[in-house]
């Protein structure tokens, strides 16, 4: 699917230029969308946020990897085959057009619970030029938000030791501890 559609109808001139999301808009918070300080604006992951410089801001949290478009694309037409799954959301300083923000909540398909579902929420990433102005708290808060509206029963998450105060700020609390096996 390309990045940008062209439509045009017969009985008039005029070219809409559309962008592919991720996903339907009515998964935004208002909230959040409204909280936001003059300037930012919250979106689903956007087919052209390469260019956006989405990959630059998730490297604040780990390494990125030397990426091309093509392999951006790729990535991206697998989350929106699977957009049930990936919800990845940014939020974006409309003066410069680049991503200032970004957080994504995966959304888990369980038996247990009844066909549970559990949000896990990961790559929560501000750039560093941004951070301090609430915009990690209200990519939680339009997190949370989409756990709610896809009828999660809990939502959950690993961090750092040092980001606790962060989580619990976010209204988040400690449970049990998290394992990992690297390959
Ligand atoms: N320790 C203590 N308090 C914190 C911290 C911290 N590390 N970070 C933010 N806070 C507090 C703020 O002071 C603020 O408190 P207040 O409401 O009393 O004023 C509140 O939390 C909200 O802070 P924000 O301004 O929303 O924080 P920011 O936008 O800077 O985002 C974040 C915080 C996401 C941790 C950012 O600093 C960042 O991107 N860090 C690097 C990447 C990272 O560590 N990401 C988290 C990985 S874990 C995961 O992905 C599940």
């Amino acid at each position: 699917m390309p990045a940008t559609t062209i439509t045009t109808t017969a009985t008039t001139t005029e070219y809409v230029l559309f962008e592919d999301s991720l996903f339907e808009d009515k998964y935004l918070s208002p909230e959040v969308q409204s909280n936001l300080h003059e300037g930012y604006k919250l979106y689903p992951l956007r087919a052209n946020d390469f260019e956006r410089g989405y990959l630059d801001v998730l490297s604040v949290l780990t390494e990125v990897g030397a990426h091309t478009v093509d392999t951006w694309n790729s990535q991206y037409q697998f989350m929106k085959k699977h957009n049930d799954t990936y919800f990845t959301i940014t939020i974006t300083d409309e003066k410069t057009n680049r991503i200032a923000a970004t957080g994504t909540i995966l959304i888990e398909h369980k038996f247990v619970h009844k066909n549970g579902l559990v949000g896990h929420i990961e790559d929560i990433a501000v750039d560093s030029s941004h951070q301090g102005k609430k915009l990690g708290l209200r990519v939680i808060e339009a997190l949370k938000y989409i756990g709610e509206m896809t009828g999660c029963y809990k939502v959950i998450l690993d961090c750092a030791v040092k980001n606790i105060p962060f989580y619990e700020k976010c209204g988040f609390t400690p449970k049990e501890s998290q394992m990992a096996w690297y390959i």
